[in-house]
């Protein structure tokens, strides 16, 4: 078996003294992880909805595309990219606050979820294209899409950073990366032990993002119908230009601690 530190979620870490106590745990592998997906997909947006998920989505959207918008780079439409789909959730929020007609792409590891997500947006009028891919792979050109987004996907890496790089590449300068993780919170304490993810504070989130010299952070708790208040974070910010001198390469930067 691969070296299994390589594939380790911190789950807690405390200092006593000279000691650092810590206790990881190894994520799923991405087959293990299709399997509980796949098998979750049917019921997964009703889940959501007794959550207040989708409301919950909208709202943090609004909140962070009110003063930084996405805009279409070529054409009018804009482009964008949903990682780890799911049943669509996060687009069809988009879909609701967004002011541009837009073309949507997405990537999951798990068939049955796309399958759900091309379904209901269809049902909304949104036509998507699934790619049954992996978010540290993704099968697109360098700076494709506007817009790159992903909900609660990258908590599930062990290395979250490979992802977020991929992210990049495939975003235009000046586009807009968005994501939502879990925050450490009772819920995020459940979901860690159900589906061995990270949690974070707001700190670390915008950190896994500033790591990659993404501008112009935002961050916000998000909440839903769930007791013990904020247990997910959305942030967003912008992939800068280019240097002009061709020195600074932000996805080679090294990762965030
Ligand atoms: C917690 S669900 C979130 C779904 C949706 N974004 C939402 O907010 O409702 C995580 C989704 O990410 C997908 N996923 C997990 N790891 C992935 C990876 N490495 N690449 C692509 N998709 C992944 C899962 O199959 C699942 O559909």
């Amino acid at each position: 078996m691969a070296n299994p530190t390589n594939h380790a979620i911190p789950v807690f870490s405390r200092w006593l003294g000279s000691w650092q106590i810590a206790i990881s745990r190894r994520a799923f592998d991405p087959a293990d992880l299709q399997r509980a997906y796949d098998a979750a997909a049917p019921r997964w947006a009703d889940k959501l909805r007794r959550l207040g998920v989708p409301a919950a989505y909208r709202g943090a959207l609004q909140a962070l595309l009110a003063h930084d918008r996405p805009h279409p780079g070529k054409g009018h439409r804009l482009n964008v990219l949903d990682c780890g789909v799911g049943t669509g959730a996060l687009s069809l929020a988009l879909a609701d606050v967004i002011d541009h007609d837009m073309t949507l792409a997405a990537v999951d590891v798990s068939p049955r979820m796309l399958a759900e997500a091309r379904h209901a947006l269809q049902e909304k009028g949104v036509e998507l294209a699934p790619h049954l891919a992996d978010v540290r792979d993704l099968p697109f050109p360098d700076d494709a899409f506007d817009l790159v987004m992903c909900a609660h996907a990258l908590e599930h890496l062990a290395d979250p950073q490979e992802a977020i790089a991929e992210m990049l590449r495939v975003l235009r300068p000046s586009g807009v990366v968005l994501a939502r993780v879990t925050r450490r919170s009772l819920l995020g304490g459940y979901v860690q032990l159900k589906w061995r993810t990270h949690q974070l504070t707001a700190e670390r989130a915008v950190g896994w993002l500033s790591a990659r010299g993404i501008g112009n952070i935002r961050c916000r708790p998000v909440r839903g119908r769930i007791p013990g208040g904020a247990w997910s974070i959305a942030v967003a910010g912008r992939k800068p230009e280019p240097d002009p001198a061709g020195i600074a390469d932000f996805t080679q930067l090294p990762h965030a601690a």
